[in-house]
């Protein structure tokens, strides 16, 4: 599988907001999904670069700190620190996550801004915009919420229905209301910049079709919709914070702001950018943006559809020239489309939405403080939302936990390296091999292609699912050759079905290190490996000339180790492993539950 030709790969997991802890729904969509691809995708042999940070401005932050009585920097600092340390502790293996906040990232918006308005993409229009009668402060469109115009759903927001997928304006719902208190907003004019989105029409539909049977169908299916309906889209906002919006006369008004998405989506730029320059090469980012062989995967949730699958590409386009204006790409040249949005399905929580006002939720560094990460990852690999919504329950999670990792793959590797540490002491040489000896190594080789093709198109569940077939077929060769029955009778057959067990084991490990990486590595060391096997994130502190110091997560997970069976070397001293995985007891259903009923 190494590829005599690399990739250059972005993957860019969506920004968690900065305005609480995550919980397993959001990591579910954008973490871990991206991480079992990037991982897999650096074994084959590619050059991965995955960006991301935390999404700082915009009101998910401002309400918040309002709700405090704390400015918005309180709350995006503590919730950076926060959401860095759990996605670290997840094993995110982010080459930069980062934050909005930096000079950088000011400096990068800016500049696409600038660009597209002097390509003509953005223009200035008076418009209604909702303010809340008690307190006289702008109400922002995501909480508002009314009837949809078009479709009739009772609980639209002010920027996009859920239900039909439509962008829509407050002023459009029926009935509209306040989220934050109830009260019927008012609507003022106000000058604000827009985004021509109209412009890019045709050609974010011909892209769009490009895509076909490339995409997951239901991602697919929702963006080629948006393009039915592309109406121009307000771009600043009369808000305190975020990135200034770089015009005389606004750059320095306290009361006018760039629009969170639009800043936000630039992250995936902006973080390349900074990476490059802690890289001590400001231009490497390049070869992942510029590149047209360079490939780029976006991870998110469903809600965040819109943004990368038509508003980000049609800014990327416009910022090129490549609308139905024309114009000329600014200095950071012609930058990659998506090569594909691969978006998860909602995950429920025993058949409720995750909310953490009604406090249904666990957040991710409660899950961890519980159970292992691997056990979460196997989860939401074999049944998260990969392409519907899906529920989670803890009845299902303890089952998983216990028939598949602790009974299915801990059971082989204990098993196998048990017996023949207690017995050789070592791995031992095989001798000539049986035609069941050959058989299961031809599937565990075999193995290496086809779940790598799954993992190359974020087909985690088949990845997964064919991988621990393969893991099934291996328990049943060692029960079926049961070795334990030799060792008086046959012990050069017995050295030879350890042999080719423990091969196997060694195999499963690597198929099941983007899945797994925390055990994987443990299994590594079981076989007398060392060094780093998993890559590991790390969290360390950076700044910007004379600016405030902050965390980054990051890594080098260059590896040697490669997407392919490594031949185990006989003689390697084995001891007897502790278990990879604990076995959960039935009452952890009903203390979870018992959780989540006591804070109704
Ligand atoms: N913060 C957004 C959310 O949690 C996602 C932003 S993704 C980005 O839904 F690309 F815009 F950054
Ligand atoms: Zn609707």
């Amino acid at each position: 599988m190494s590829s005599a030709n690399p990739k250059h790969i972005l993957a860019a997991p969506a920004w968690p907001y900065a305005n609480g802890p995550r919980h397993i729904g959001h990591v579910s969509g954008f973490a871990i999904p991206s991480d079992m691809f990037s991982r897999y995708q650096r074994m084959a042999g590619n050059k991965v670069l995955m960006v991301s940070g935390t999404d700082e401005h915009g009101t998910p932050i401002t309400v918040q700190a309002d709700k405090e009585g704390v400015p918005p920097r309180e709350i995006a600092d503590r919730y950076n620190t926060v959401i860095g340390e759990d996605l670290t502790a997840l094993g995110m293996t982010y080459d930069l996550f980062t934050r909005t906040t930096t000079r950088n990232h000011y400096a990068v918006v800016q500049e696409i801004f600038s660009r597209l308005l002097e390509n003509g993409y953005i223009f200035p229009r008076t418009t209604l915009g909702a303010i809340s009668p008690s307190t006289g402060r702008t109400l922002p469109d995501r909480y508002i919420e009314g009837t949809c115009p078009i479709c009739g759903y009772p609980r639209a927001r002010g920027d996009q229905c859920d239900n039909c997928g439509n962008q829509l304006d407050p002023t459009d719902l029926i009935n509209p209301k306040s989220r934050i208190n109830g009260e019927t907003p008012r609507f003022v004019e106000q000058e604000q910049y827009f985004l021509d989105l109209p412009a890019f029409t045709d050609v974010l539909g011909s892209w769009l079709q490009g895509k076909s049977g490339q995409w997951r169908p239901n991602v697919l299916k929702f963006s080629l919709n948006l393009l039915g309906d592309l109406q121009p889209r307000a771009i600043t906002r009369d808000l305190d914070w975020g990135v200034p919006v770089p015009l005389d006369g606004w750059r320095d008004r306290p009361d006018k702001k760039i629009y969170v998405w639009f800043d936000a989506v630039i992250g995936y730029l902006s973080a390349s950018v900074e990476w490059a320059r802690r890289h001590g090469d400001p231009e490497a980012w390049r070869a992942w943006w510029n590149n047209p062989d360079a490939e780029a995967y976006y991870f998110m949730g469903k809600d965040n559809i819109v943004f990368h699958a038509e508003i980000w590409p049609a800014m990327l386009l416009g910022y090129a020239g490549r609308g139905a204006r024309g114009g000329a790409p600014g200095p950071f040249g012609l930058l990659n489309l998506p090569t594909e949005v691969v978006s998860s399905e909602y995950l429920t929580m025993e058949g409720r939405k995750f909310s953490s006002s009604r406090h249904v939720v666990i957040y991710v560094r409660d899950f961890l403080a519980r159970y292992d990460v691997d056990a979460l990852r196997y989860y939401v690999a074999i049944a998260g939302p990969e392409n519907q919504d899906t529920d989670f329950t803890w009845s299902e999670f303890v089952r998983r936990n216990n028939d598949e990792l602790v009974a299915t793959w801990g059971n082989l590797v204990n098993r196998a390296v048990s017996f023949a540490a207690r017995n050789i002491g070592s791995i031992p040489a095989p001798g000539a091999l049986t035609d069941a000896d050959h058989a299961l190594l031809a599937t565990s080789r075999h193995a290496f292609g086809t779940v790598g093709e799954h993992l190359s198109h974020s087909r985690f569940k088949f990845g997964i699912t064919e991988t621990m077939r393969t893991v099934a077929e291996a328990n049943k060769y060692f029960s079926e050759q049961a070795p334990w029955r030799l060792l008086e009778s046959d012990p050069a057959r017995m050295r030879t079905i350890l042999h080719v067990a423990l091969q196997v084991v060694d195999d499963a490990k690597t198929l099941l290190t983007p899945f797994l990486p925390r055990s994987s590595q443990a299994v590594h060391e079981m076989l007398g490996g060392t060094g780093e096997w998993s890559g590991r994130p790390r969290l360390e502190t950076v700044h910007e000339d004379g600016a405030p110091s902050y965390p980054v997560i990051t890594g080098s997970y260059d590896t040697s180790f490669r997407w392919s069976s490594r031949p185990i070397a006989a003689g390697t001293p084995l001891s007897v492993p502790s278990p990879l995985f604990t076995k959960l007891d039935q009452s952890v259903v009903d203390e979870e539950i018992a959780r989540l009923e006591s804070a109704d």
